[in-house]
C-alpha cells in the first residue's frame, strides 16, 4: 500500500487517478479546492479528502501539515499535481490579469507543491509527478498563458530533479496530449462566448483563429484519450522501478512534442498553422 497526495481529485484526471488509487487500497489524499466536492467521493477509510488551494501558499501549508498529522510519521510515497486552468484567447486580447491567474494556479501551484513535497519524499524513493502536457515542450495559438504555463513547470521539474539528484526521490513530469475532461469540453463554449464579445477589429483579425481553433477543439474530442487511460499511463510513470524524467502520454503528445523538438520554427509554424488553418490576413496596400 502506498500513501499518495493527489491535486486537482474532485474532477478529470486527478479523479480518476484518486478512483483508481482508492480502489487499489492505496491510502489517498484527495486535495479538493471546495469542501463540497467530498461528496464527489465513495467515503471509504483509505480516503482523506485534504481542502487545498494550490494558488494559495498557506492553503497548500496548511494541507500539507494536515496530511502529515494523518499519516502520523508514516511515509508520503508519492505526490501528483494535477490540478490547473486554461483558458484561451490570443495574446492581443486575452487580459494580464488571465496570465497571473493561470501563472500562480499552474506554475507557482507546481512550485508550492514541489516544496511542500521535496523533504516529505525524499530519503525512501518517494516520487513527485507534475502533469505538464504537449503544450510544456510545443507552443499552441490561442493558448499564450498555458502553455507558457506548463513550459515553465518543466524548467522547475528539471531544476528541482538536478538540485535533489542523490536524495533517493525522483522528480516525474507527464505530458499528455488532449484528454477527454472538462478542461478540453470548456474550451469550445468560452471561444465562443469570446468571438460572441469582439468588436468589429477584432473579429477581423482574430475571429477566423477563434472559429477555427473552436472547431478543432470541439472534433478533438473524437480522438482524445480517455481520464482513465490518462490515469494509466501516469500510474506506470509513478511507479516504475527507475522511472524516466518525462514520459508523453498519447499519440499526438509524442508527435507534437518529437516534431518540436525536430523542426524549425517556420515549418513548426506551418504545421499549426495547417492544423488551426489559420490562413494570413491579406496585405493592406
Ligand atoms: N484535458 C486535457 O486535454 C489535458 C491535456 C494535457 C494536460 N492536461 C493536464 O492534466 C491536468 C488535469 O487536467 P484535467 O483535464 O483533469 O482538468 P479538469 O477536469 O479541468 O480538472 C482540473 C482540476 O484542477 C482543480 N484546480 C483548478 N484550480 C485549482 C486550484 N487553484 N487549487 C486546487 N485545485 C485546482 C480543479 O478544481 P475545481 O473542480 O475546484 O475547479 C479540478 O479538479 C492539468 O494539469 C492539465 O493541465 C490536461
Amino acid at each position: 500500500m502506498s500513501n499518495i497526495l493527489i491535486t486537482g481529485a474532485a474532477r478529470g484526471i486527478g479523479n480518476r487517478l484518486a478512483e483508481r488509487a482508492i480502489a487499489r487500497g492505496d491510502r489517498v489524499f484527495a486535495v479538493v479546492r471546495k469542501r463540497a466536492d467530498e461528496s464527489r467521493f465513495v467515503a471509504s477509510p483509505n480516503l482523506h479528502v485534504i481542502v487545498m488551494d494550490v494558488s494559495d501558499s498557506a492553503s497548500v501549508e496548511r494541507g500539507f501539515a494536515e496530511v502529515d498529522g494523518l499519516l502520523n510519521g508514516a511515509p508520503l510515497n508519492a505526490v501528483v499535481n494535477s490540478a490547473a486552468i486554461s483558458i484561451a484567447g490570443a495574446i492581443e486580447l486575452a487580459p494580464v490579469a488571465e496570465y497571473e491567474q493561470t501563472f500562480n494556479t499552474n506554475t507557482l501551484g507546481s512550485l508550492r507543491v514541489l516544496k511542500a513535497a521535496i523533504p516529505r519524499l525524499r530519503g525512501h524513493d518517494g516520487r513527485v509527478v507534475l502533469v505538464t502536457s504537449l503544450w510544456g515542450r510545443a507552443s499552441g495559438a490561442m493558448l499564450g498563458a498555458y502553455c507558457a504555463s506548463k513550459h515553465a513547470i518543466e524548467s522547475l521539474a528539471d531544476t528541482a530533479r538536478r538540485e535533489t539528484a542523490g536524495m533517493n526521490m525522483h522528480v516525474i513530469l507527464v505530458e499528455p496530449g488532449v484528454v477527454k475532461t472538462d478542461m478540453l469540453t470548456g474550451q469550445v463554449p468560452d471561444a465562443e462566448a469570446l468571438l460572441a464579445k469582439m468588436n468589429a477589429v477584432e473579429r477581423t483579425n482574430y475571429g477566423n483563429l477563434y472559429r477555427r481553433y473552436t472547431d478543432v477543439v470541439g472534433k478533438g474530442g473524437n480522438t482524445a484519450i480517455s481520464a482513465d487511460q490518462c490515469a494509466a499511463a501516469i500510474e506506470r510513470a509513478m511507479f516504475a522501478p527507475k522511472p524516466r524524467t518525462r514520459y508523453r502520454i498519447g499519440t499526438d503528445s509524442k508527435i507534437v512534442c518529437f516534431l518540436a523538438w525536430l523542426l524549425p520554427d517556420r515549418w513548426m509554424d506551418g504545421l499549426m498553422g495547417l492544423a488551426l488553418n489559420n490562413k494570413p490576413l491579406p496585405r493592406k496596400a
